[in-house]
């Protein structure tokens, strides 16, 4: 379903078809739409898991803590299901705080320098929570709060999520109302759509941070995956990870992602792993392809689609083996990686970056689809 209608006309319209499906829904768990269960409760809010299912009988999760997905269970090429993301099967796994599993990630994803940026002449200070860095929206970012869900069941399953962002939360202007909606198609594609209003100029970054592993077994490293990404320049970082600001071709260095290739190929020759922002070759916010990641024991493959200049991609540095899977297994550096779209980091500080701001009576709008297939 295309979306070009006003934020508000347009949310309206789709969750007043929510009532009308939940009982179906609900009865049919099993069968394509969305079967919503308890996951417990936070804040003194109640929490659920949602489960998407399509028409082939795959599967994604997610909870309105966070806006986390927990999983996404596709068949390997030989029709073997797995869940290819790095997650939990109940609440007390995500309330330990992983480093972000699967969650929305907002106000701000990603770093800015030192907590601070200056806009319309005033200086904002925000939470620290990266040594002396802001990242990924502060102490309580939108990973850590309980969204307002409705679920919707037109031709796929959809789940809407929303939140109020307060006025100074984690040190940001003005309050945002933000809605996401994840959409889970019949070719397996995860469509996450994000809107936003703000009554007083502040950034918006948001994104999604989940770590995929294709071969659907996190006893496996990442490092054999095969990744492209449509970047011919990144943006270097100093030793805390923040842009320096420059602009810097790919070619001739370990960021080169232009032709597919093996992730672990070159890792050693990156100080700390790959943790980068890539600046994507797309001219306009048109929605393409921006990555692509495969697996060839598996035979998955993953494309992401963009409207967003960046791709954020992590390698799993600072998994350590501390943090274990539901079924107790450990969860190692390179178990996962992220392909995270975005703006770039820091942007409030660099003025050469696309814009980040949000101004009131401008709406946030952005697209991000990752697509499944098997080889
Ligand atoms: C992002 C950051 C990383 C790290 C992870 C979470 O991908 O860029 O440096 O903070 O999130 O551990």
């Amino acid at each position: 379903m295309k979306l070009r209608l006003p934020f508000y006309l347009c949310m309206g319209l789709l969750v007043a078809t929510t009532t009308s499906c939940n009982n179906h829904e609900q009865k049919n768990a099993a069968s394509i739409g969305i079967a919503k269960a308890d996951f417990g409760e936070v804040d003194g809010k109640k929490v659920f898991l949602y489960t998407l299912t399509n028409s082939k009988g795959n599967q994604v999760k997610i909870t309105n803590y966070g806006g986390i997905v927990t999983s996404w269970t596709s068949p390997d090429k030989q029709g073997k299901r797995s869940d290819i993301l790095l997650g939990y099967d109940s609440l007390s796994g995500y309330l330990a705080h992983p480093p972000y599993f699967g969650a929305l990630i907002g106000r701000y994803g990603n770093r800015i320098a030192n907590g601070k940026f200056t806009l319309d002449s005033v200086v904002y200070t925000l939470a620290t929570n990266n040594g002396k860095n802001h990242l990924h929206g502060g102490n309580k970012g939108f990973d850590k709060v309980v969204w307002d869900a409705a679920t919707v069941n037109d031709s796929t399953p959809t789940l809407l999520l929303s939140y109020v962002s307060k006025d100074g939360e984690e040190g940001y202007p003005g309050t945002l109302r933000v809605k996401v909606r994840y959409h889970y198609t019949n070719d397996d594609a995860l469509e996450i759509e994000y809107w936003a209003e703000t009554d007083k100029a502040t950034p918006v970054n948001l994104t999604n941070h989940c770590y995929f592993n294709l071969t659907g077994d996190v006893s496996n490293t990442i490092l054999d995956h095969r990744l492209w990404i449509d970047a011919d320049h990144y943006t270097p970082v100093d030793t805390t990870l923040i842009p320096t600001g420059e602009i810097k071709a790919v070619k001739g260095t370990p960021f080169d992602f232009t032709q597919a290739e093996k992730i672990g190929a070159r890792i050693a020759s990156v100080p700390g792993g790959y943790d980068h922002n890539f600046v994507l070759n797309k001219k306009d916010t048109a929605v393409s392809l921006a990555a692509s990641l495969s697996d060839s024991t598996s035979g998955r493959k993953l494309e992401v689609f963009t409207m967003e200049p960046g791709l954020q991609f992590y390698s799993g540095n600072f998994l350590d083996g501390s943090l274990k899977t539901s079924i107790g297994k450990a969860i190692n550096q390179h178990t996962g990686l992220c392909l995270e779209t975005q703006h770039f980091p820091d942007s409030p500080n660099e003025p050469s970056f696309p814009s980040t701001i949000l101004r009131p009576g401008k709406q946030y709008h952005s697209i991000t689809r990752y697509k499944l297939s098997v080889q």
